[in-house]
């Protein structure tokens, strides 16, 4: 089988913009494709954070058919920063450039639907343009979920007919939906608000179009793959998983091991690696200096790097926040999201004592150095179709305390205090005991048994978690997808 030809579409992609893992992932696998000989290309929205200096602009303006007209844009083109992946970027001001993805801070965007249609449907009109047939489109949650659709229906006798799609569900809990009489904008046919299409009890649902249309679809991990078929993890979706169970496998997420190394970091005062973890001393080091916390090597440090909503368990996090400082620990907490949670560390950064501190808001750099300078990295998911944070947090010699749910079961072996085997802790309660005895737990290890910690970072450093198997896995995904789309 010759080598496969990939359009990724989707509304974040790492080195450009970025919310969250699926960021990371529509960045690191397209490369990992390119290496092994695939022509993966990659179309995001321009938004207005993302300066378009060294980029090439087309000359000819981009006509994506949307509410009353044509949305005129202008597509800029440039490559993923230290690949040779391409990347297109539609430019549309008025849908993009608003100082935010999703939603403003606290509120709802009022046209989401028309927002992402825009990207998906901006995306084939942009390879038509180009003469580009892909094999597949790989698209990634509800922002480019309408792409299958349109490929569907509107393209369903265009020259993209053949193409294939494969839809990649990240989190299957964000699914966003909009009233019915916005289906017009979207320029897709009515016959398609039918529930075993977009309409989810009466709304537009583009994850449930995109999940129904799509060739095939993957989860971004086995377990997740499998939690989604029930009711307790379906997100109300669990029957259509399970109807479309024959064309639904799990892969796991992999890291972008370049990206996140330790021995190569730019964002680390000092670089280290499994060999020599002097250098993750000095980190330590540097990270309580900056945070404003007591410079003592010996007291143990937890990190968190997180986006603070339910999904991740910071609430609880919150509430065992004290009794977890009792144990003179040091704590950080990286985050952003919801705005009580906000609120709450910033209060309590100022006012609770010289051992915690909060920075609030979305830094890529300051993530790096928490990753590098905690000793245990605390990630209490309710649940987590993947996560990568565990994942970095291995490769940094950072061990991770985790709820055994979703990825997080499948990528940490739990600590084994006879052998001393494991490379991190879990827990499974979502409840402050157990958050806080897991803690405990885990500062009593590094305490009391330092040479089993040190083994513990060492074999967890040495863990290869790069995408070379996942993105051969991808592709046989699109050998599938490619033969049952042209099959058919
Ligand atoms: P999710 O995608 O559900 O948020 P993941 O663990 O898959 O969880 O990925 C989260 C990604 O976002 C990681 O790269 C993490 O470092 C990053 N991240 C989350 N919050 C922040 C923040 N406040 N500042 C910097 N990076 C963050
Ligand atoms: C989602 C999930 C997270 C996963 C990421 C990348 O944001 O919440 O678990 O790691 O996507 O696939």
């Amino acid at each position: 089988m010759p080598p496969t030809s990939v359009l990724f579409v989707a509304s974040e992609c790492a080195g450009f913009v970025k919310a969250g893992g699926l960021g990371d992932v529509v960045a690191a696998l397209p490369a990992a494709l390119r290496a092994l000989g695939h022509d993966a290309r990659i179309v995001i929205p321009r938004y207005d954070v993302i300066p378009t200096q060294g980029m090439t602009k087309h000359a000819t303006p981009l006509g994506v058919p949307l509410g009353r007209g044509d949305a005129w844009s202008a597509v800029y083109e440039t490559r993923l920063p230290g690949t040779d992946v391409p990347v297109y970027l539609l430019d549309h001001q008025a849908l993009f450039g608003r100082g935010y993805l999703y939603d403003p801070p606290g509120a709802v965007a009022p046209d989401n639907l028309v927002r992402f249609a825009y990207l998906s449907r901006g995306a084939l009109q942009l390879c038509k343009a180009l003469r580009f047939v892909p094999d597949i489109f790989h698209v990634h949650d509800w922002p480019s979920a309408l792409l299958p659709v349109y490929l569907n229906t509107v393209e369903a006798r265009g020259p993209l007919a053949r193409s294939a799609s494969v839809l990649t569900i990240h989190n299957l809990a964000h699914q966003a939906r909009f009233p019915a009489s916005e289906l017009p904008l979207t320029h897709l046919p009515w016959s398609e608000l039918r529930p075993d299409s977009l309409e989810d009890h009466g709304a537009v649902s583009p994850l449930k179009g995109g999940l129904v249309h799509a060739t095939k679809l993957t989860a971004v991990s086995p377990r997740y793959a499998a939690e989604i078929r029930t009711p307790a993890g379906g997100a109300g979706l669990d029957f259509l998983m399970r109807a479309r169970g024959a064309d639904l496998i799990g892969i796991l997420n992999g890291i972008d091991d370049e990206v996140w190394n330790p021995a190569t970091d730019p964002a680390l005062p000092v670089p280290y690696d499994a060999d020599s973890l002097a250098g993750k001393a000095a980190c330590k080091r540097a990270l309580q200096q900056e945070m404003g916390l007591a410079e003592r090597p010996d007291v143990p440090l937890i990190g968190v790097v997180s986006r603070l909503s339910e999904q991740k368990g910071t609430d609880v996090v919150f509430a065992a926040l004290s009794r977890i400082l009792d144990l003179d620990v040091q704590m950080v907490i990286v985050g952003s999201g919801d705005l009580a949670s906000e609120g709450y560390l910033l209060w309590r950064s100022h006012h609770g004592g010289d051992r915690f501190r909060a920075w609030v808001g979305f830094s890529e750099a300051l993530s790096h150095r928490v990753e590098a300078g905690a000793d245990l990295f605390l990630m209490p998911s309710r649940f987590e179709p993947c996560g990568l944070n565990q994942m970095y947090s291995q490769r940094y010699g950072t061990l991770p305390i985790v709820r055994a749910t979703g990825g997080l079961d499948d990528t940490v072996d739990n600590y084994d205090a006879a052998t001393g085997e494991g490379t991190g802790f879990k827990l499974w309660d979502l409840t402050v005991d157990a958050v806080v005895g897991t803690v405990r737990w885990a500062v009593e290890t590094y305490r009391q048994r330092p040479e089993h910690f040190a083994r513990m970072q060492r074999r967890a450093m040495q863990r290869h978690f790069g995408w070379g198997e996942a993105a051969r896995r991808y592709a046989d995904v699109y050998r599938w997808a490619v033969e049952t789309r042209r099959g058919a």
